[in-house]
């Protein structure tokens, strides 16, 4: 019998990070199964970034990106894409992640085709499909069609079986938990090294933060160090111009604000590790900070991630300036309020998720392979 084939598409900095440790661990088994990476190129120079992190490169790529893309721009030009490639490498199966633009159009791809998909990172859910948006549609859309659903934590595979699928649904632990861990050790620390002020870390990019919440949140930040002369700010900085625009339109030329190109995944991650508090609207911050013990505030008015809320190390602020600016300065000056949030857990994984879809995908084709107890 053939190989198995299995295509694993990427297209944002996150797809990249999350499914990396996946691609990793199918090709220690490249004697069972074939794994191809295929990139839609929805993010251009940051996928390319995170997927150098894992000593990676795509084995095809759409190359999709344009500037100023509107969210049907992205669907239309990786589902045609996507298409052709599933017509010329004919996978068996095709695995991606999470909520991306990227991830619903490898499942439907894949679904007009009646290839199985594989979900890994499913079953994250909001109570309402407009946020986040649009990867609340996104994630629902992709846990329709998916044959196999890797869902990260027990609450997201009670998500799943609350909307009947019962079957197939593994809790695996976030991937992401597995690619901070491969990294954590890998870069020095080249970050703001003789900083003695306490670094205040901040990213956000999130869609429906764009405009006025972003604005906000940009003068609440500059409000936080005005207020505390003992800390940073650091902001790395998407690459969309949108985002770009507004926070440089706040926070350049002040002397305590660093924007920052986007660091090398490893160099973010000493940077969250050298911080002293963490403001994100971005999903896989919220999920990796608290492995190390960092508070996180959640500029958003909704998470799909609550674990991180419920073991105590993130709180979800919103967008209000002042909401972020009091709870901010909360936690600065309160010490005891400071070390509450402060200690690491990993509600989101032990860095085995890999090995765990490694093995449900192999024992998929009815090939054997050492087990890997799934995450509780
Ligand atoms: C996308 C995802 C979002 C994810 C985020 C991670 C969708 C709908 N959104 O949002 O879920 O949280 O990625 O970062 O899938 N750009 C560059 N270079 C890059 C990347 C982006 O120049 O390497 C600029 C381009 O102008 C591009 C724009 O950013 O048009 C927006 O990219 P897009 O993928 O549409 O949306 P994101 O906001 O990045
Ligand atoms: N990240 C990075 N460099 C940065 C900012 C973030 O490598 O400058 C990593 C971060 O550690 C996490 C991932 O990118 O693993 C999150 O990507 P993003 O915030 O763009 O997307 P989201 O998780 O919100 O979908």
């Amino acid at each position: 019998m053939a190989k198995p084939k299995i295509v694993c598409v990427v297209g944002t900095r996150p797809d990249a990070i999350k499914t990396a440790p996946v691609v990793l661990e199918l090709r220690k088994y490249a004697r069972d199964v074939e794994c191809v990476l295929v990139a839609t190129g929805q993010h251009r120079e940051m996928l390319v970034q995170a997927l150098r992190s894992f000593g990676l490169e795509a084995d095809r790529d759409l190359n999709i990106m344009a500037h100023g893309q509107t969210l049907a721009d992205v669907t239309s030009r990786a589902v045609v894409g996507l298409d052709g490639v599933y017509q010329e490498l004919q996978p068996d199966l095709v695995l991606a992640q999470g909520d991306t633009t990227t991830t619903f159009c490898a499942a439907l791809a894949a679904f007009y085709r009646q290839t199985s998909f594989g979900h890994i990172e499913a079953g994250l859910r909001t109570d309402t499909v407009w946020n986040p948006f649009p990867e609340e549609f996104n994630r629902r859309a992709v846990g329709l069609v998916a044959r196999l659903h890797f869902a990260p934590t027990r609450l997201a595979a009670e998500n799943l079986e609350r909307e009947g699928s019962t079957k197939d649904v593994y809790v695996t632990g976030n991937t992401g938990i597995d690619a901070v861990r491969m990294v954590a050790e890998q870069a020095p620390q080249t970050w703001f090294p003789s900083e003695e002020r306490r670094i205040i870390l901040l990213t956000t990019h999130r869609r429906e933060n764009w405009g006025e919440p972003q604005r906000h949140i940009a003068e609440a930040v500059r409000e936080v160090v005005d207020t505390d002369k003992g800390t940073v700010l650091v902001v790395p900085m998407h690459r969309n111009p949108t985002v770009r625009e507004a926070l440089r339109a706040i926070l350049d030329g002040h002397p305590r604000v660093h924007l920052i190109e986007p660091p090398d995944y490893p160099e973010f991650v000493k940077l969250m590790e050298r911080s002293s508090l963490i403001l994100t609207d971005s999903g896989g911050v919220q999920e990796e900070a608290p492995a190390f013990g960092k508070p996180v505030l959640v500029l958003r008015t909704t998470t799909e991630r609550p674990e991180g809320i419920e073991a105590g190390n993130a709180v979800l602020v919103g967008t209000e300036r002042q909401t972020i600016v009091d709870e901010a300065i909360r936690l600065l000056s309160d010490p005891s309020a400071y070390q509450r949030m402060a200690t690491a857990r990993s509600p989101y994984g032990d860095g085995r998720a890999a090995q765990r879809i490694r093995h449900v995908v192999l024992s998929h084709f009815d090939i054997e392979s050492p087990p890997e107890p799934m995450w509780t």
